[in-house]
């Protein structure tokens, strides 16, 4: 992967380090849970060595969002990539189904955390790989990350009155408690100050 014209923050996180293992990863099929707009999705599709197909999944309250299809079909022109309205408590695939199951920026959405990585587990074939990635709210934080996290607090707050879970931002302890009660056999863990779409971001001198 090349990492031109970075600026110096996204350079010393640990982006570059994810962006490799992710690199590192000749993937077949794969499935992002709670996928939103498929951020992630764009993200894999810049890191990922090789993969067969990429099925993105969200519960989409009020219907797949037209604005989703029509960007997706420009970003993903000619990709094998699919978005499905789908309850990741309730998944719709056959077990050990999946190479690769991800979740980014999400537990703290979910209802039924467990559940939702429990369905997860289920579709993921054995030796296959469990990707997690998550903002937490304590220990060092730069300013800038103090200041998302806040901006956080405010988005869950409105959601929470409107009905809508959405947890405040959880503690790394707490994702890390998560992650363990998945039993998997091997955990690799990256603190980074930035995300790895901050490597292709254009915005990424102005953030
Ligand atoms: C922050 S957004 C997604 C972010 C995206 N994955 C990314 O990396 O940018 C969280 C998403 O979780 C979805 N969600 C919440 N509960 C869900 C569930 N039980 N099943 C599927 N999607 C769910 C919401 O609809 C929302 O789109």
């Amino acid at each position: 992967m090349k990492e031109p014209d970075l600026p110096k923050g996204v350079t010393s996180s640990k982006a570059g380090a994810i962006a490799r293992r992710l690199g590192s990863i000749s993937g077949g099929r794969i499935l992002d849970g709670a996928t939103g707009n498929g951020a992630f999705i764009e993200t894999l599709t810049k890191t990922l060595g090789y993969y067969d197909s990429i099925v993105g999944i969200d519960n989409y309250p009020s219907g797949i969002p037209r604005e989703l299809v029509d960007s997706a079909n420009r970003r993903f022109e000619g990709k094998s990539i699919s978005f499905l309205q789908m309850n990741a408590e309730d998944l719709a695939f056959e077990d050990e189904s999946f190479d690769i199951v991800c979740i980014s920026h999400s537990l703290h959405h979910l209802a039924d955390i467990e559940k939702a990585l429990g369905e997860m587990k289920r579709v993921l074939r054995t030796g296959g790989l469990f990707v997690v990635q998550e903002c937490y709210c304590d220990g060092d934080q730069t300013m800038a990350q103090r200041a998302e996290i806040l901006k956080h607090e405010w988005g869950a707050r409105i959601d929470t009155l409107l009905g809508v879970t959405h947890n405040q931002t959880f503690s790394r302890r707490r994702i890390m408690d998560i992650t363990d009660r998945l039993g998997l056999r091997e955990l690799d863990v990256y603190d980074s100050t930035h995300s790895v779409d901050c490597l292709y971001c254009d915005r990424r001198h102005e953030c």
